[in-house]
């Protein structure tokens, strides 16, 4: 295959499955079966293994298939979503017990299950097909998250042939798993971001996006608990999730069958001790009585069920000495307080450390002192947390903590700006684990993947004075009698990492602008901004509107953008690497027309479009033989406007009766 033809396929296979992307995840209507759609993915995939050069930074083979929903509908629960009671203590548990016996007398059963620390969730079939999942909202009516829930890979989409009802609703928690929240937690305070406290939020918070490839990018899976039908199709509620197993649905295996409430309560007492070896946080036990008919004899209150409660762990709390407060310092400057702590068992591990978050958890909320005895709790975080300090033990005349007002490592005043919680050093040119941090975020996997070179590594070329900013790396090589005569790196591992560093100068762009470590902005964000300016020349001489104007950027990272090119010392550095021949420019894809129909005729984008991004229409316009302008002017053909498009604007056109269209009147002009 010629390279123009691999070329075309790409494009072509691209913008198809793009189309089926777009039925499946926000018009819920595929035109084509899962299995072809994998196919032609695997095909464009294959291709563009074949052709890198072709390989869009937005393809389908590297985007899960999301879009920007723009506000969620409410929706009315068919049968509404309650709550269940608490009870915290053996005895009201067999008050509960009691209490149903008196109902419906001794002979029952109960269901025991785990209760998953999530967001509970609503799912609608219509014939085997996912059609809804809206969330509990106020338990009479919640947010319709469909586009969301289909990113959810334990969910299934359709069902396969089986004997289930034409119209269901089922119900569920939706949660994440304590690794991925570890992990993605990281990546946000790497980039910059606010950690989430627990897994919990995190679940709810990614449910909530309006950009559901973000929320697919941020796995979450769901336990289904509750069916719900038009007819009782079965006789118990064990009956029903064996059966809802049977169809697909993710079950947790953990629930069990209790003939009276001490079965109940061993259930309890082991999941109170096991819950901590579960990939997922469970904050109890949610206990049902199994026979259909009797739950209906026993009825609900207005809040909740008569014939189920949750029994709440308490968090496992243990007292121990603060022994010090130390100061981490990352490498976007901010500073990270950490509690050490005088070892002490908790939940199965030994905890020496736990986390503070900020100055006010020190000094407003937990008012440290030293030598306090704190109590300290495991919540979702794998690092615990101090819950509050127990002021009998103080000791007498201890001293208040203070919040360091200089950087630990390199003595620099700190500063907070107005409205954050995190103190930060401002020192980025001078402070040593600012230096290393930037230089081994640069060298990482997501960014620049350079082989050979690992965070260690760093640290020595740069206590031993080899580097000290990113371009230094690629005047090692001037240094390498110098590094073998050092005897610390083999003379193989020394050519394999300068190997490494001249490989890494043909990474694409969008890696290089990730890379150098600019806040807020992650891999996604260096996509979208190499999408849109496409050289580094463009995005340095961006004003706060034109940023905000590109896909997805809003002020805060516009306004960090700005911050950054405003240093001197930060021009200078983009040049020395400009000069070592990486790569500031996106990658040049030859465009091919897909027709001349809009040759000769001019236009501009506006608003925001339920279908494409602005980006994507950029593209048909230009493939078409059309022109992109930046103001609206007497020579401008077309304003193709979507919702919440500036007054100025509109005015402007409107005065110099140039046409506005939508996107779709746009799609109208190139068929
Ligand atoms: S059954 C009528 N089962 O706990 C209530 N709920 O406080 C039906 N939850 O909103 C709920 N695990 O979000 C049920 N195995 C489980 C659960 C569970 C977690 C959550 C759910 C519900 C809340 C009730």
């Amino acid at each position: 295959m010629s390279a123009a033809e691999a070329q075309q396929q790409i494009q072509e296979l691209s913008a198809e499955l793009k189309q089926h992307n777009y039925n499946y995840y926000v018009l819920a209507m595929p035109t084509i079966a899962d299995f072809d759609f994998d196919q032609k993915l695997e095909q464009l995939n294959q291709l563009e293994k074949e052709f890198p050069e072709f390989a869009d930074a937005d393809s389908p083979t590297k985007r899960v298939g999301g879009f920007i929903t723009k506000e969620f509908v409410t929706v009315k629960h068919r049968w509404p979503m309650l709550s269940l009671g608490n009870t915290y203590n053996e005895q009201e548990l067999v008050e509960f017990d009691q209490r149903i016996r008196k109902a419906i007398g001794d002979n029952f059963e109960y269901v025991c299950e785990l209760k998953f620390d999530g967001l509970s969730m609503s799912l609608t079939y219509e014939h085997g097909k996912l059609v809804r999942g809206v969330t509990r909202g106020d338990g009479t009516q919640g947010d319709e998250v469909t586009t969301n829930v289909r990113t959810i890979h334990s969910i299934p989409k359709k069902l396969d042939k089986g004997d289930y009802p034409d119209l269901f609703e089922i119900r569920g928690e939706v949660f994440m798993h304590l690794k991925a929240f570890e992990r993605l937690n990281k990546e946000r305070t790497d980039n910059g971001e606010v950690a989430y406290a627990n897994p919990r939020n995190f679940a709810s918070g990614t449910m909530k996006l309006q950009d559901s490839a973000e929320v697919a990018r941020r796995p979450l899976d769901c336990f289904l608990y509750g069916l719900y039908t038009e007819k009782t199709l079965f006789k118990t509620h064990w009956e029903s999730l064996e059966a809802v197993k049977g169809w697909g649905f993710h079950v947790d295996d953990h629930s069990r069958l209790c003939s009276d409430i001490n079965g109940v309560l061993d259930f309890i007492n082991h999941w109170d001790k096991e819950r901590f070896n579960l990939s997922y946080d469970i904050d109890g036990i949610v206990i049902k009585v199994n026979n259909y008919s009797q739950q209906q004899e026993l009825g609900f209150t207005s809040k909740s069920p008569r014939w189920a409660i949750s029994y709440k762990f308490k968090a496992e709390r243990v007292e121990t000495e603060l022994l010090q407060v130390s100061y981490q310092v990352g490498r976007t400057g901010a500073v990270t307080p950490v509690a050490n702590l005088k070892p002490v068992l908790l939940a199965g591990t030994t905890v020496k450390r736990a986390t503070l978050h900020n100055a006010d958890e020190i000094t407003e909320r937990l008012k440290l002192h030293e030598h306090d005895t704190v109590y300290v709790e495991k919540g979702g975080e794998i690092i615990p947390k101090i819950i509050s300090v127990n002021l009998d033990k103080r000791v007498p005349g201890a001293k208040a903590i203070e919040y360091i007002t200089h950087c630990p490592a390199c003595d620099t005043a700190l500063l907070r700006n107005e409205g954050e919680a995190a103190w930060y050093c401002p020192n980025d040119e001078g402070c040593p684990p600012q230096i290393m941090g930037k230089m081994q975020h640069f060298i990482g996997r997501k960014a620049m993947n350079i082989d050979g070179l690992g965070d260690e590594t760093i640290d020595t070329l740069y206590s031993r004075g080899f580097v000290k900013h990113i371009s230094d790396l690629y005047r090692l090589h001037e240094h390498s009698a110098e590094l073998k005569q050092m005897g610390r790196f083999g003379e193989k591992s020394i050519n394999n990492m300068l190997d490494g560093i001249e490989k890494s100068k043909q990474m694409p762009f969008e890696k290089v602008l990730f890379g150098m470590g600019i806040r807020y902005i992650g891999e996604t964000v260096a996509k979208k901004l190499v999408a849109h300016f496409k050289t580094i020349n463009n995005l340095m001489a961006a004003s706060l509107e034109e940023l905000t104007a590109a896909d997805e950027i809003g002020g805060r990272i516009a306004q960090s953008i700005i911050d950054y090119f405003a240093d001197e010392s930060h021009k200078e550095e983009i040049e020395k690497l400009k000069s070592h021949g990486l790569q500031f420019i996106a990658e040049e894809k030859e465009v091919t027309l897909a027709s001349n129909k809009l040759a000769g005729q001019s236009f501009i984008i506006s608003g925001v479009f339920e279908t494409f991004s602005r980006d994507e229409l950029k593209d048909i316009i230009e493939q078409n033989g059309g022109k992109i302008l930046s103001s609206i002017s007497a020579k401008l053909s077309y304003v193709v406007a979507g919702d919440n498009m500036g007054p100025a604007k509109l005015e402007k056109a409107q005065k110099l009766n140039i046409p506005i269209i939508s996107d779709k009147e746009l799609l109208d002009l190139i068929i």
